[in-house]
């Protein structure tokens, strides 16, 4: 077998920004990349290498800003063209890459190429879009349903066709059969390569190899050869981090796609851990509580499984989904200790760890009573369309409030001045009216802040490579609290225990680690250097001891 190539992503950790919602600098209401430079420093000091930037493009905003109108343009809402070269320079400056959002399964519907698609079928531009003649009663090609609700067709009156969304009907799906869609598609990515960015992060990809006809989205017969392709054509000489969104991947598929040999992707988002909390069912809208059996069993699943080949990516929240304190530890009485745990048990499994945007800080999911106080598309939709179902106002709410997408897209939480000191203006979407006491410029000034915690592991992981590459191997894996691994790498072993409850516990510790002892590398109680017969754990308890031979 090849040795393992270590490749500088490994260590690295990524900070993702939802650029409408961290930081206002010119007081319209909406964050923009002036505010992103303005908090740079800030980032610096919390030691993250990458910025995943979710799209700042040209766009409507019908789903703010992943329908993109211009892929070389930004959107006037968040700059210019000349800010986004500024933030580039700026981050690199503080050893900070951008990770551009591609997002090509789709354009919006006010893109010049899907402009030109409809004016005709003879337009040199119809075939980048997947249109189909009717069904003999005239209504769609077939049953296929849109991720954002109704049909996934639309009507074009003039041409006679329906056109594939996925998406919103402003998001029409691109046609990844035609060679030209690649060819157009590659040029774009490798002139944003030569802005010198750090990679992509790639939406919905594992949906570009679609067989229409078939209804096969995700996992289409061409999908891997076209990933391949795009490597080839663009950042594979390039030596870039590439993070493909794959709701799809299975532990088998994501071999596939983070294989170096393979020459696809560095690694995959997938999202089995985040659907356990989803009902079997009726999906995200109706939750189902947390398990930690559950949970521990998909994680070891994944650790296990790209454990010599390929590569993890670590998350427990983004732009799409709940709080990671809301969901996985206790946003009351143990919101810190909850939150640090998350953060010990994202940046000590194997994997390169993301952070979302103001979990850093332990914001939490907001709860809004009434949906006009909601933007997204996709939960707007939803309530739309299931209250005419006949689906009760508060059922949906429940839903909204335990998985919406705005849990996460409330602003930013920078200090306890009005509306967080996110913006001068009006913000958009409310800020969380718990901003008062969860807020960046307190969690600054308290020294055993959720916010240096964090910092503290991400550093940890430049220091000792036993956290980057040592294997992995469960504990106590019958345990219903306790979530724990050992780490081992060169003589050095990593033990890390996580009380994943709010109980006080007495773990009983097998015979032949009673005797270990260490450095404890980080915790969120009174340090413990020393194993024992037994172990009294606190609540949402969480260490991380360093054994070295
Ligand atoms: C991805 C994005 C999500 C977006 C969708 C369509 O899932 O993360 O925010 O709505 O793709 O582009
Ligand atoms: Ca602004």
């Amino acid at each position: 077998m090849k040795a393992f190539e270590r490749k500088w992503w490994h260590s690295a950790v990524v900070y993702q920004i939802y650029p409408r919602s961290f930081m206002d600098a010119n007081g319209d209401g909406i964050g923009d990349l002036a505010g992103i430079i303005s908090k740079l420093d800030y980032l610096r000091q919390l030691g993250i290498n990458l910025i995943w930037l979710s799209p700042v493009y040209r766009s409507p905003m019908d789903d703010n800003g992943y329908d993109i109108s211009d892929y070389e343009d930004i959107a006037a809402e968040f700059g210019t063209m000349a800010e986004m070269e500024q933030l580039i320079e700026e981050a690199k400056a503080r050893d900070i890459h951008i990770l551009m959002d591609l997002v090509v399964n789709h354009t919006s519907d006010e893109h010049p190429w899907f402009l030109e698609a409809l004016k005709g079928k003879d337009n040199p531009y119809r075939d980048f879009y997947i249109w189909r003649k009717p069904a003999p009663d005239g209504g769609p090609p077939n049953d296929f349903r849109s991720y954002f609700g109704g049909s996934g067709w639309a009507f074009d009156e003039a041409s006679g066709e329906y056109y594939l969304h996925q998406f919103s009907v402003r998001q029409p799906d691109l046609n990844w059969e035609n060679p030209r869609v690649q060819e157009e598609v590659h040029a774009m990515m490798n002139r944003w390569l030569d802005r010198g960015i750090g990679g992509f992060r790639m939406d919905v990809i594992d949906l570009i190899g679609k067989e229409v006809d078939k209804q096969i989205m995700a996992k289409g017969k061409n999908l891997h050869l076209l990933i391949h392709q795009m490597n080839r054509a663009t950042y594979g000489a390039r030596d870039k981090l590439t993070v493909g969104e794959t709701w799809s991947a299975t532990p088998e598929d994501a071999l596939l796609y983070s294989d170096p040999e393979r020459q696809e992707l560095s690694m995959v988002f997938q999202f089995e851990h985040i659907k356990q909390t989803w009902d079997e069912k009726h999906g995200k809208w109706r939750s189902r509580p947390f398990e930690l059996s559950r949970f521990k069993a998909v994680i070891d699943k994944w650790q296990t499984a790209l454990a010599d080949r390929g590569w993890n990516s670590l998350f427990w929240s983004n732009h799409d989904l709940p709080r990671a304190v809301s969901k996985f530890g206790d946003e009351g009485e143990y919101r810190e200790a909850s939150a640090k745990l998350l953060a010990t048990a994202l940046h000590c499994l194997k994997g390169t760890p993301y952070i979302y945007q103001g979990e850093e800080i332990g914001m939490t999911n907001v709860r809004w009573s009434t949906i006009e106080e909601y933007r997204d598309i996709e939960s707007l939709n939803f309530y739309r369309e299931r209250i005419a179902a006949g689906i009760t106002h508060d059922e949906m709410m429940t839903g909204i409030h335990a998985n919406g997408r705005d849990n996460a897209r409330s602003p930013v939480q920078w200090d306890d001045s009005p509306h967080a000191g996110f913006t001068t203006g009006t913000p958009w979407m409310a800020v969380n009216p718990n901003y008062r006491s969860i807020n960046v410029a307190r969690a600054l000034a308290e020294p055993d802040s959720i916010l240096w915690h964090y910092q503290k592991l991400v550093a940890l992981r430049k220091l000792y490579p036993v956290l980057v590459y040592g294997d992995y191997q469960m504990l106590f894996a019958e345990h219903p609290q306790v979530f724990a691994w050992l780490r081992r790498y060169e003589g050095d072993t990593l033990l890390v225990i996580n009380n994943v409850s709010r109980e006080h516990l007495t773990l009983d510790i097998p015979e032949p680690l009673q005797a270990w002892h260490g450095e404890c590398l980080i915790s969120n109680y009174a340090p413990r250097d020393q194993l024992a017969v037994s172990l009294e754990l606190q609540p949402w308890e969480s260490f991380a001891l360093l054994i070295r031979e």
